[in-house]
């Protein structure tokens, strides 16, 4: 596994395997790998010749009180899992290869970026957005993969390669959990042993709202439900909870059998926590 750190030589590699007709799946992270990360690289291996994951801690995605300082890095044992897993190359650029002295540009989105997460982290998605799209145009790979934990990142991801008319797909890959229903994260390493203890709330009760609502019960009474029995699993507030359609993350127009998403966040000590779960509504 061969680990580079500037573009140029990125594209090097990847042009060699175009010239041999080799196709190529990109696994964009931030480090701090996880299972769900190895589950990642496991799906682009099926569907690609080569893999490329990059790792890069993005800073134009964290808010000014957020933990980018904090965010953990851990580049050797990320390294080692990513060779186990079977890539074939990794980008991990220094911040100026990504953002050299003067960069100005930024991929804006509305839509899909709206509402939910993109409400209380203004200007997140647009940092998610433009160093996805820089690693998109870097590796022109035929498919880039993502974790459907965050579901509405896939969805601005999906929209704004469309709309840029980026050659590429987007693929998502099914939430990894921990035996007790907790989405896995780099950021449940933040917890301590009572908040981990409570952490499965947030899953169990979207599970069960999204239970409710599928069995015919109202949306807003299964809503209540689930927020009071994620404060009462010990989280100090719950941000959102909401259910929209899985494919635009519009508001669903009614009861019609379409795929929707039951979407939340809340906060469990300093730490915020998302999941979602899929039903049809
Ligand atoms: O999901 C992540 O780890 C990041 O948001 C991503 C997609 C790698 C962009 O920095």
């Amino acid at each position: 596994m061969k680990v580079v750190r500037k573009v140029s030589e990125l594209r090097s590699v990847v042009q060699q395997w175009r010239a041999a007709s080799l196709n190529v799946a990109l696994v964009p992270t931030m480090g701090a790998l996880h299972a769900a990360h190895a589950a990642l690289v496991t799906d682009a291996r099926n569907r690609a010749d080569r893999v490329v994951a990059t790792i890069f801690v993005n800073p134009r995605q964290f808010g000014d009180d957020e933990d980018l300082a904090e965010y953990p890095r851990t580049e050797e044992a990320d390294l080692r899992q990513l060779r186990a897993g079977g890539v074939d190359l990794v980008f991990a650029p220094p911040v100026d290869e990504m953002y050299p002295e003067r960069f100005a540009t930024s991929v804006i989105l509305t839509g899909p970026a709206e509402g939910l997460c993109g409400a209380a982290r203004p200007g997140h998605f647009d940092g998610v957005a433009t160093v996805v799209a820089k690693l998109l145009l870097q590796c022109l790979p035929d498919v880039a993969v993502f974790g459907e934990k965050d579901y509405q990142q896939l969805l601005v991801i999906r929209r704004m390669a469309q709309d840029l008319d980026i050659p590429v797909q987007i693929a998502g890959v099914p939430t990894v959990r921990e035996a007790d229903g907790l989405a896995c994260s780099s950021r449940n390493g933040y917890l301590n042993p009572s908040e981990r203890a409570s952490a499965p709330a947030l899953y169990q009760s979207l599970r069960s709202a999204a239970q409710q609502i599928s069995d015919g019960s109202d949306v807003l009474p299964a809503v209540s439900e689930a927020r009071a029995s994620i404060l009462d699993g010990g989280f100090q507030a719950v941000e959102y909870i909401e259910l929209r359609r899985a494919d635009t993350l519009d508001n669903p127009s009614g009861r019609d059998g379409t795929p929707a998403r039951l979407l939340a966040a809340a906060q469990l000590g300093t730490t915020r926590l998302i999941d979602n779960v899929g039903l049809t509504f």
